[in-house]
């Protein structure tokens, strides 16, 4: 090595004797040679270590509950984020669980809303309106704009929004597991239902939500319960397929130890989240809503689901959105169609 770096120098010299200018420094495209070499280093590295990672610390990619995103936002004052009819409350799902809930009731109601307090915000509950359970994906809190953005989208259309900040995540205490969710979902259903009277009550999931929802909705049909509607956006076919589909693990997927690294930790934290199994059992009114450009997770996954579920009880409808929209993983709820599209769902639960 230190030979090189002296023929290096020596051969720099005789240039630069030559164009008349002594000098040690090592001509630009050496330099460029030299970062170069450091970069290929770097990015090796990254490549081995990142499989190291992911068997390390999986339960912190599937729940990136410590990232809490939006940073500097008071989940105490949703008012800030311009939700002017939105209450935050808590509630014990468990012994010393306890988790944050914004309660936003239909726009229309906003004036009236301003001052009130908790027993108002229930009561509302109970006057029809359909009301929303949304359960949020894999990273973030309840305030990332998508949340806001759909809130306000069903909140617009004369509906109730409660979002559920899991355990573990943004106020929530707790840490987050895949039945420890599946029990922070029921928790706030049952919730509601004591307070809702006649008003429908459907789930709404994203992404890792949609994982929620589903085993949510098996959960109450083993409890006699068949919930009145679910809508997953964004939906995998289980965990396992999400990951192996994901855009980082395609630098991985096709290598011997891809299963230890990738898969096997899933398992061991016991991390399932199976849509495909879910749905099969289902029996509540069902829509898929997928993005054409999903950069997270391919539409096909969203199809295969939907095949799934029309050999089911339930009935079901999908909406593709078109990828010139640009709407990828996060931006449905920018759709001028949306709320027609949910619209017609509601209608279809009346059936
Ligand atoms: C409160 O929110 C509603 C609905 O988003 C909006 O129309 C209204 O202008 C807001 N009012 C105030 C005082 O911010």
């Amino acid at each position: 090595m230190r030979k090189r770096t002296g023929n290096h120098y020596s051969k720099e010299n005789s240039i630069g004797v030559k164009a008349g200018v002594p000098s040690v420094q090592p001509k630009p495209s050496t330099r460029w040679l030299w970062w170069f070499k450091r970069g290929i280093l770097a990015v090796c590295l990254i490549y081995v270590s990142v499989p190291l990672m992911v068997r390390l610390f999986i339960k912190h990619l599937v729940f990136s509950h410590r990232v809490r995103v939006p940073f500097f936002v008071d989940l105490n004052q949703p008012v800030e984020l311009s939700l002017n009819h939105t209450v935050n409350m808590y509630l014990q799902s468990e012994h010393g669980i306890s988790l944050g809930v914004w309660h936003t009731v239909p726009e229309s109601q906003w004036k009236e809303a301003q001052g009130k307090d908790l027993e108002w915000y229930q009561k509302s509950l109970g006057y029809g309106n359909l009301i929303v359970l949304y359960f949020h994906g894999n990273g973030g809190t309840r305030a990332a704009t998508n949340r806001v953005g759909l809130t306000n989208v069903l909140s617009n259309m004369g509906y109730h929004v409660l979002a559920l900040e899991y355990r573990g995540f943004g106020d929530s205490s707790g840490e987050p597991t895949e039945d420890g969710l599946t029990t922070d979902a029921l928790y706030l259903y049952h919730w509601v239902k004591a307070r809702s009277g006649n008003s429908r009550v459907i789930f709404w999931g994203h992404s890792l939500g949609t994982g929620v929802a589903t085993n949510a909705a098996v959960k109450l049909i083993e409890q006699g319960i068949v919930l009145d509607g679910l809508i997953i956006e964004g939906a995998f076919t289980n965990l396992r397929q999400g990951v192996t589909d994901h855009p980082y693990a395609w630098y991985y997927r096709n290598l011997p130890f891809f299963e230890f690294f990738f898969l096997e930790p899933l398992a061991e934290k016991k991390l399932i989240f199976s849509n495909e199994e879910n749905l099969k059992r289902l029996r509540s009114p069902l829509m898929i809503l997928h993005s054409e450009d999903d950069h997270l997770v391919p539409i096909a996954m969203a199809q295969q689901l939907y095949e799934i579920a029309q050999n089911s009880e339930s009935r079901v409808k999908m909406s593709r959105f078109d990828g010139s929209h640009g709407y990828r993983h996060n931006g449905l709820y920018k759709d001028h169609h949306l709320p027609d599209i949910i619209r017609e769902f509601e209608q279809s639960l009346n059936l």
